[in-house]
């Protein structure tokens, strides 16, 4: 089926869906919508099936999956018998279930394979609230092993179409459910610490802020502190090394180089000053042929380095909004896109300007740090 028809008849969703869960069945992947990215789903307590996962990605085996789940009781078969919900985790799942928030739980050895945890003593999962990741996980009557439908190291997938871009011919069905809401990931939080504290391993989908809410409504007893990765905490566990010798760890990276651009007052950490002048002619001098050189800027549309940088001549800009600065949900809803977009479009670079780190604007960021192979401070000469 085809975002592009006005409306898809229930018959030919549920022949799709029919046939999509005999896919996963028979130990083959599906690709299928979620509302944060698309998913490369297959059954996640079948090691087989998973492993077919990370040879499709080229995903390195130390990245665990997360396990998605469409009901309660489907949760409960993969925990520990014994198992009890936190305070915490129940109002976590009450309000973000199902949603854009991944939780770690022991992992169940006798059923969760090894493979989906990468051997950690923990399994992620989540339960997605598209109503064909719901059906799909239904109607197959099994969890899904699900990361990113991307190679490894490139962009989420937001449209089916990004899916049959990159993994073309590598997967079978593709199930399309237009674009997805989110369009960032979902945020993974591991709330079993001896300290009771919530832990932000990968901010996304659902804001710190919202969780921050909803245990101070919700809790009776003492409230935890929500602690965010790198922020707050580290976890050499989860700062993955590099796999391959002698690579840049890449992640997000379109097949262009991203550079994150900072126009604050005073300069970020980690950053080249530059003026706009002398980083226009650094552009420009960058292309080697005769061509013109082309450059995708992704900002908000509040943006003021548009206005700087786009009048420059040599140089053929293609813009992609961000949407507007105060609603930082756009920004994570067109992030990926506009990095496919832009480097669909041929562009030579890519350039993003930086939103602001709260809310939605979290995740992006993490996001966009991870793209980008160089960060400059821009000053107006
Ligand atoms: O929104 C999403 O989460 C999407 C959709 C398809 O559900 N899936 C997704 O999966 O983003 P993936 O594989 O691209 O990212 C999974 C993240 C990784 O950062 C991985 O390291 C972390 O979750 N993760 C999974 N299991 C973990 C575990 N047991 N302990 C710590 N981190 C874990
Ligand atoms: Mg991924």
């Amino acid at each position: 089926a085809s975002s592009d028809l006005p409306s898809i008849s229930s018959q030919e969703t549920s022949q799709a869906l029919a046939t999509a869960a005999l896919h996963l069945q028979n130990l083959e992947t599906v690709v299928f919508p979620t509302e944060t990215v698309y998913g490369l789903g297959a059954l996640a307590l079948d090691a087989s099936a998973a492993s077919k996962i990370f040879s499709t990605k080229g995903r390195p085996p130390d990245n665990p999956l997360i396990v998605h789940v469409s009901s309660f009781a489907m949760l409960r078969t993969l925990l520990p018998p014994d198992y009890m919900l936190s305070e915490a985790y129940q109002a976590l799942m009450k309000h973000f279930w199902p949603g854009a928030l991944t939780l770690l739980f022991p992992r169940n050895a006798d059923v969760v394979p090894t493979i989906i945890s990468a051997n950690q003593p923990t399994v992620a999962i989540r339960m997605p609230s598209h109503p064909v990741a719901r059906a799909l996980i239904a109607v197959a009557n099994a969890p899904l092993a699900a990361p990113s439908a991307n190679t490894s190291g490139k962009p989420s997938p937001t449209r089916a179409e990004h899916v049959q871009q990159d993994l073309e011919g590598k997967t079978g069905i593709i199930l399309d459910g237009g674009p997805c809401g989110v369009g960032v990931e979902s945020t993974v939080v591991d709330g079993l610490h001896e300290d009771g504290n919530i832990r932000v391993l990968r901010p996304g989908g659902v804001t710190v802020e919202e969780i921050e809410r909803v245990l101070e409504k919700e809790m009776t007893g003492h409230i935890p502190k929500v602690l965010v990765h790198r922020r707050d905490f580290r976890d050499e566990a989860i700062e993955h090394a590099p796999t391959t010798p002698g690579m840049k760890y890449r992640h997000y990276s379109p097949s262009v180089p991203v550079t994150l651009l900072f126009t604050s007052s005073s300069p970020p950490e980690n950053t080249r000053p530059m003026t706009i002048t002398s980083f226009i002619n650094a552009l420009i001098h960058s292309k080697l042929d005769e061509d013109q050189c082309k450059i995708g800027m992704m900002a908000t549309d509040e943006s003021k380095i548009w206005d700087h940088l786009h009048t420059a001549s040599g140089i053929e800009w293609h813009r992609y909004s961000l949407g507007s600065v105060t609603e930082p949900a756009a920004a994570a809803h067109l992030l990926f896109d506009g990095l496919l977009t832009l480097d669909r479009a041929g562009v030579d670079q890519i350039l993003i300007e930086e939103v602001h780190e709260s809310r939605e604007g979290l995740a992006v960021m993490n996001r966009v740090r991870k793209a980008a192979g160089e960060s400059i401070w821009l000053t107006i000469d």
